[in-house]
């Protein structure tokens, strides 16, 4: 999978995060990591054309570098091809796969059916918000000990909130159902109805799934500074809270402070 330079700030911040909750894993008997849009577990940066892990292979190997690994790793995507690939990578660096094809509004259905009690993380990295189904994060936010990190894309809803506001289907409704009831965004300026839509999408987080929003959601841009996602984190316990905020820290100038 070709991807940009900021694709592996994002995996940076995953790694960090799964490295820095390792005492959490210790402490339960069973630990999974669910990426509903896993890929093929491995990129290309399209402008140094180097090869790294993607974002699942990133995290397994990094849980099992000083101990508490993570028990399951349950792989999904709607490309097939990708996903077997993921399969393979995984399991020969080591790790337990369940592997599921579809889309992740399907295969949400099947990984909590299958999922042991334990503590999860589930890692939804969608190219588009289209793709991020608020039902996803409402059905999964049903097991109480899970956190979840988000791939938000801005640029997406900077591009089409202002068309879109007035039609009468948007390709930003799955993601924040009820945003064009609910904002008014007449006459506000469009890097604001970003952070508006962000708010709303944020009071849907507290009043459906009673996970918390992390105070760091570090944006990253393009070569030209311009906004391209956040990576956003739910829970519910402040443990995980603040070993987000701190390993979220960014690494580079490819990330901005949040609040940008
Ligand atoms: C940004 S890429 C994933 C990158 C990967 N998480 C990583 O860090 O290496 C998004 C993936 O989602 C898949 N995809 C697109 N729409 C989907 C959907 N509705 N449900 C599940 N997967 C989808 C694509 O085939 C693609 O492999």
């Amino acid at each position: 999978m070709k991807v940009g330079a900021w694709s592996e700030e994002k995996h940076v911040a995953l790694s960090r995060y799964i490295d820095s909750a390792r005492k959490a894993r210790a402490k339960w008997g069973y630990a999974s990591f669910i990426d509903l849009f896993a890929g093929p577990g491995r990129v290309l940066n399209r402008d140094s054309k180097i090869i790294s892990d993607g974002g699942v292979l990133s995290a397994w190997r990094m849980s099992q570098q000083g101990g508490a690994p993570f028990n399951e790793i349950f792989i999904g995507d709607v490309d097939t091809e990708s996903v077997f690939a993921c399969e393979k990578r995984l399991v020969a660096a080591g790790a337990s796969v369940r592997t599921l094809v579809g889309s992740a509004a399907k295969t949400v259905d099947e990984v909590l059916a299958a999922l042991p009690k334990g503590l999860h993380f589930a890692f939804l990295d969608p190219f588009s918000i289209e793709h991020l189904d608020f039902e996803i994060i409402r059905k999964l936010s049903s097991r109480s000990n899970i956190d979840i990190l988000i791939h938000f894309s801005v640029m997406d809803v900077q591009r089409n909130i202002g068309g879109d506001f007035k039609l009468s289907s948007s390709r930003l409704d799955a993601a924040a159902p009820g945003w064009r009831a609910n904002l008014n965004l007449d006459g506000v300026p469009k890097h604001e109805q970003v952070n508006a839509y962000l708010q709303y999408w944020e009071s849907l987080v507290s009043n459906l799934t009673t996970m918390q929003v992390a105070q760091n959601k570090p944006l990253f841009v393009n070569m030209n500074r311009g906004p391209l996602y956040r990576l956003i984190h739910l829970s519910r316990h402040p443990l995980a809270q603040k070993l987000w905020n701190t390993a979220a820290m960014p690494s580079s100038p490819q990330q901005l402070l949040p609040g940008f």
